[in-house]
């Protein structure tokens, strides 16, 4: 009988983030097909994994994921569709062999995860898998209760984009919305900083950095962050009400 591929989020860093229904789906599956983004390197989402679950006796197939842009609606970049051709392959031979998969993912599965383009890449070799969705406790909740900040209250239109958008977009968004989450903020750290300068908004802001780790660090003052090494596990909550 063919296998499931199960699609695991094991949340933002701290294994006592990870769900009881994570946990048991990584203790019940005999293959974790772990993402990493560089050849031979660490995955995080292993690490985190392993943090609360043993994996011992498990097939750990690790698989590199280029981090490049996706831009849904136009060919994806020939390096990341060939990765994510190659794990829906290695993936395939297990489920054919009976053998379920599980994929831990950071954070939830639902938000700019690896995890789905997988799941499409299965579909469209015709593969008749089951597949099923472990939800986890995104980045986004995480770093809200770090920075202890409501993510939306009352009538508040919440906006999650990563910050790589261009400026143009970003204003519209912010002038639309009360509260707008940032992700993948690592790299542009200077030019939103100063946008949200220029719309009067840059106290509103807080950045998260390794949210849920040892080394968590909140900017208060998100002026002091640029210039610095922000790693790229880093999320950002700009509400224009502050409330707290
Ligand atoms: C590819 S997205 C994955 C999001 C993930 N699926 C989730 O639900 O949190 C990667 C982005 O998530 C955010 N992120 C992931 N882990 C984080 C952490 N521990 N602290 C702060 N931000 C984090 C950062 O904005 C990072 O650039």
């Amino acid at each position: 009988m063919q296998g499931t591929f199960y699609v695991v989020g094991v949340g933002p860093g701290d294994p006592q983030l990870m769900t009881l229904k994570a946990a048991k789906t990584l203790e019940n599956c005999d293959v974790w097909f772990v993402p990493s983004a560089f050849e031979n390197g660490g995955s995080m989402a292993l690490k985190i994994a392993s943090g609360a679950v043993s994996r011992e006796g498990k097939t750990i197939l690790s698989h590199r994921f280029p981090m490049k842009q996706i831009h849904r609606g136009e060919t994806p970049d020939p390096e990341v569709k060939s990765a994510w051709q190659k794990a829906a392959k290695i993936i395939m031979a297990s489920l054919a062999d009976g053998q379920d998969v599980v994929f831990p993912t950071l954070g939830d599965p639902a938000i700019y995860s690896t995890g789905f383009y997988v799941c499409e890449t299965l579909q469209e070799y015709g593969s008749p898998f089951k597949v099923e969705i472990v939800p986890g406790v995104s980045a986004i909740g995480a770093s809200s209760a770090a920075a202890a900040l409501p993510l939306c209250l009352g009538d508040e239109r919440l906006v999650v984009i990563p910050a790589t958008f261009e400026n143009e977009r970003i204003r519209e968004l912010l002038e639309l919305s009360d509260v707008v989450v940032f992700m993948k903020v690592y790299k542009v750290m200077e030019r939103l900083v100063g946008l949200l300068e220029d719309l009067g908004l840059v106290e509103n802001a807080v950045l998260v950095e390794r949210c849920s780790l040892d080394d968590q660090k909140v900017w208060t003052d998100v002026r002091d962050a640029v210039g610095q090494d922000i790693h790229y596990f880093s999320t950002m909550v700009v509400r224009k009400d502050r409330c707290v």
